[in-house]
């Protein structure tokens, strides 16, 4: 006798049903049951005539939840209850009952997740090739402009502007090698390992990973309906690469600000303020200095959910789509505004020149010049500093010093002095490769171009 079950608390219905976000998960599923079933008639369990009803009926199902005509009811816990519940209804329910043959819930929710994983974590590469491609123009624009470089926000030496922007096509390109390990770690099928032990049938599961797009099998059955790394994976790498954008879009609402006027966003991605006239506020890149945040905590939000949580599966895993979706879609909006961003972002060269035209920018040129000398650094540096502090207490420039105060300074410093205050030098003695010089930039942009191809 089956036990007889009460029906669920209404109270505990709400918190248990997920069928409000897992019915993102219904193309995968659907997909995934179409293959499932296509191997139980390859190992004669389903007749041949009844697999072709259930995989037209799974292709009904799926064109009902494509177009929205799929209608769902209070009864249906989840995306996988409700596709098996309409197929009872189109092909009756003996013929749907057979298609939870060797299967649990448990390894096709974590097939279904794996899957789209790997296709959010392609799109996401996509993007990120986008963007790099975009900062790759404007960094051959800007490749012979200066700008000041920072260290604690205080003007540091200055750089090419091409060469600050490159800085974030490496960031990007690190983050496109992390989605891509995430991609792979969701490579591996959980299908087949059941509710934790295996089945009882003897499904080929080289082919149904060949036919879903997986690489391997997972080796271990508890560790199949368990693992959600790949999940982690991906949220890891949506963090870090959201924390890029937080520097990128914290940089440009500086950049932007009348006190920088370095740049100036497309009026389309800033607003207007209703009572200031004269505003126009980067907002965009507000959103991406602060979208970090919530990606950040969605990875957070499955480490706790996963945290001590006994092998295998619980229900507490159920916990892990929303912040799944929340990072994939968190950052596939990111990504996207960041591409319309720079295509219309104009740069103040006239300003950034200026800025970096400041020649106390220069102090490290002149300590290097003493070190030509023979002197060590360290000296090097000081007396650099009984100049630059001569220069603050008479509101002189470097080069308005006159010989005879800076030889007696140091009588190491002469004529060239002068020269190597000169513009221009600073950057392109940055020979070392990686460094500011053009002749190193223009290598980094070949390595950039490699890098995309
Ligand atoms: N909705 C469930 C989830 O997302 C599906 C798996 C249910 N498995 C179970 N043994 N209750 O985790």
């Amino acid at each position: 006798m089956p036990r007889s079950r009460k029906s669920p608390d209404p109270r505990f219905w709400k918190m248990n049903r997920s069928i409000a976000f897992d019915v993102r998960l219904a193309p995968f599923d659907v997909r995934q049951s179409q293959v499932h079933v296509s191997e139980l008639a390859r190992l004669g369990v389903l007749e041949e005539e009844d697999a072709l009803r259930l995989g037209d009926a799974l292709g009904e199902v799926g064109a009902e939840l494509a177009s929205g005509s799929f209608e769902f009811e209070p009864g249906d816990e989840d995306i996988h209850m409700a596709i098996e519940r309409r197929l009872g209804e189109i092909c009756g329910p003996d013929l749907a009952g057979r298609l939870h043959t060797g299967r649990s819930r448990n390894d096709q929710v974590a097939t279904d997740l794996a899957m789209f994983t790997a296709e959010g974590a392609v799109k996401t590469i996509d993007q990120l090739t986008e963007v790099q491609s975009e900062i790759l123009r404007l960094a051959r624009i800007h490749a012979d402009d200066p700008v000041p470089g920072y260290t604690h926000l205080q003007r540091a030496q200055p750089v090419y502007l091409g060469h600050h922007l490159m800085a974030y096509f490496w960031m990007f390109a690190r983050d496109r090698t992390r989605f891509a390990a995430a991609r792979k770690a969701a490579r591996s099928l959980p299908l087949g390992s059941g509710a934790m032990a295996g089945v009882n049938w003897d499904l080929d599961r080289d082919r149904l990973a060949a036919e879903l797009g997986f690489e391997t099998v997972s080796p271990n059955s508890v560790d199949g309906v368990s693992n959600r790394d790949f999940a982690l994976d991906f949220l890891a790498a949506a963090a870090i690469c959201a924390t890029h954008l937080s520097r990128f879009g914290s940089e440009i609402v500086l950049w932007s600000s009348t006190e920088f006027g370095f740049v100036r966003l497309d009026e389309a991605f800033t607003s207007g303020s209703s009572i200031m006239p004269q505003k126009q506020n980067p907002d965009s890149a507000e959103l991406l200095r602060a979208k970090s945040a919530r990606v950040g905590a969605d990875f957070q939000g499955l480490l706790g959910v996963l945290h001590a949580l006994p092998l295998t599966y619980s229900k507490d895993m159920q916990e892990d789509k929303e912040p799944l979706f929340d990072a994939v879609d968190t950052i596939e909006s990111s990504l996207s505004m960041l591409t319309g961003m720079l295509e219309g972002i104009e740069f103040d060269v006239d300003r950034m020149a200026l800025a970096s035209g400041d020649e106390m920018l220069a102090a490290t040129e002149v300590a290097d010049l003493l070190v030509r000398k023979g002197m060590p650094f360290r000296e090097a540096h000081s007396v650099v500093g009984d100049l630059v502090r001569l220069c603050l207490d008479s509101d002189r420039t470097l080069s308005a010093l006159s010989s005879e105060e800076v030889s007696g300074i140091s009588d190491l410093l002469d004529g060239d002095y002068f020269e190597v205050l000169e513009r221009g030098s600073w950057l392109d003695s940055k020979r070392t490769a990686g460094g500011t010089s053009r002749a190193s930039l223009e290598a980094q942009f070949e390595l950039a171009e490699a890098e995309l191809r």
